[in-house]
Parts: structure tokens; sequence; C-alpha cells
């Protein structure tokens, strides 16, 4: 049972995967870190490969959350020139079926808004606010060991998952945020991290603003008949 006296809003996995969306605006509302502490403890229970338990994380609010914004923000102003990215973010050259999957996502965020394709200061506007963390209250910056390889970085998606799906369970939302790896070395500095570090993705925490329009659609995905292959059934 939770530590804190917040209801428990869904209560089996199926409900959970279901409810669990990215939010990308969030209520002007505070998230008690005592629930925090009884979903990363419940989220220690990810398995990883020789339970090696490779995920590190850094938790902001308040002044140091702001810090990050703000150096962030020193660097998104200089244009590409302040790019410092940790990895690809996706393969280059990517393609069929998995272009037109993020192809679809981006025009589907932006039609939700009305920001028409042609408006391309409205749709920078719009991916701008990620720096923002779409105003969520907490941000959870997800980082390991450089000397990690892909099962490692599996092991932390495992863990990332588990954290999304407890928040929902706790009735708050999230939106896992790889953007602020194009600026990994300025966030290492204004945390404190040193270089043996490597920043996978950022995790905005909070209260969903239910009301806004940006959270009102879900994403569709593909069929299994597209991703399972049964044999011998
Ligand atoms: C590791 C990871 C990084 C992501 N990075 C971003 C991001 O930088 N900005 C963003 O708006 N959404 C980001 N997303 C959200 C995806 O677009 C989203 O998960 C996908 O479209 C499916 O939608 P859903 O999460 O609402 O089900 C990320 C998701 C994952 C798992």
């Amino acid at each position: 049972m939770p530590a804190t006296d917040t209801p428990v809003t869904a209560t089996s996995v199926t409900q959970t995967l279901h409810a669990r969306r990215s939010v990308r605006a969030f209520a002007d509302r505070r998230v008690d870190p005592a629930l925090l502490k009884t979903i990363f403890a419940a989220a220690q229970r990810a398995p990883s490969g020789g339970n090696l338990q490779p995920w590190q994380a850094t938790l902001v609010t308040g002044e140091p959350w702001q810090a990050v914004k703000d150096a962030v923000a020193a660097r998104t102003a200089m244009g590409r020139e302040g790019y410092e990215p940790e990895y690809d973010i996706y393969p280059k050259g990517l393609t069929e079926p998995w272009e037109a999957r993020r192809f679809g996502v981006g025009e589907a965020l932006y039609a939700s808004l009305g920001i028409p394709r042609e408006d391309k200061r409205g749709r920078l506007a719009q991916f701008m606010d990620n720096y923002r963390g779409f105003g969520a209250p907490v941000m959870l910056f997800l980082h390991c060991s450089r000397i990690m390889g892909p099962p490692q970085w599996s092991d932390m998606g495992m863990w990332l998952q588990s954290v999304m799906l407890l928040l929902v369970e706790h009735g708050l939302a999230s939106c896992p945020q790889e953007c602020w790896a194009m600026y990994g070395a300025t966030i290492r500095r204004t945390l404190g991290l040193d270089d043996g570090q490597i920043l996978f993705t950022g995790l905005a925490i909070g209260y969903a603003d239910e009301d806004a329009a940006v959270n009102q659609w879900a994403v569709p995905r593909a069929p299994i008949e597209d991703v399972i292959d049964w044999q011998g059934f």
C-alpha cells in the first residue's frame, strides 16, 4: 500500500497500461516527495540483466529545475551551434514502417493544437515547450554509466516504464523526453554529474492539466500482427 493517503486510481496492470499517456501540459500542483519515494521504491523491482540495476536518476524541482531550464534555454538560443547530443535520438535514414509512425505522432500532436504544417513558428514554439518540461513541477533525468551498452539501456527502459505506470497508479502523469539528450553536457554540468554518466532521457512528472487540448488524444499503435511472428501455435 502507498505510504501516503493519495488515492490509487488504477488498479490492474492492464488498466494502468491503457491509462498511461505522454502528458504535455501539467497542472500547477505540487507533487508530494513522500509519494515519489513510494513510487521509486516500487520501481526498484524492475528487472535487469544480471540484476545490475544500471539506472541512475537525478530528480529536480524548484531552483535546481529552474537552473536546468535556464542553462538549456541559453543553449537553445544558440540554434544548432548549441547542440551537444549524447547519442543519435533516431537512426540516421529512418525507413518504414518507423518513419510513418514518427511522422504520424507529430502530425497528431500539432493537429490537437490546431497548428498547421505551414505554421513553422507555431510548431517550433510547441516543440520548445519540451524545454520547459511542459510546465511539470518535477523533472527526472535518467542516466547511467557510459560503460553500459544496449542490454543495460533496455534495463533503463524497463525501469522508466515501471516509474510511468506507478505514477499513473497514484494519479500522477508524465512525459518521457529524450529531447533533453540534445543538451547532455549542459545538463550534466548543471546537475553536477560527472562525464562518466550519459543522459538517456528526461521524464516530466506532475498532475495532468486535464482540460488542455494537447492531452486529449491517444497515440495509436500497430496491430500485434505487425510485431509478433507466431510460430508453432
Ligand atoms: C524514451 C522516450 C523519449 C521520448 N521523448 C519525447 C520527447 O522528447 N518529447 C515528446 O513530446 N515526447 C517524447 N516521447 C513520447 C512519445 O512520443 C510517446 O511515448 C509515443 O508517441 C506514444 O505516445 P504515448 O506515450 O502517449 O502512448 C518519448 C517517449 C519515450 C519512451
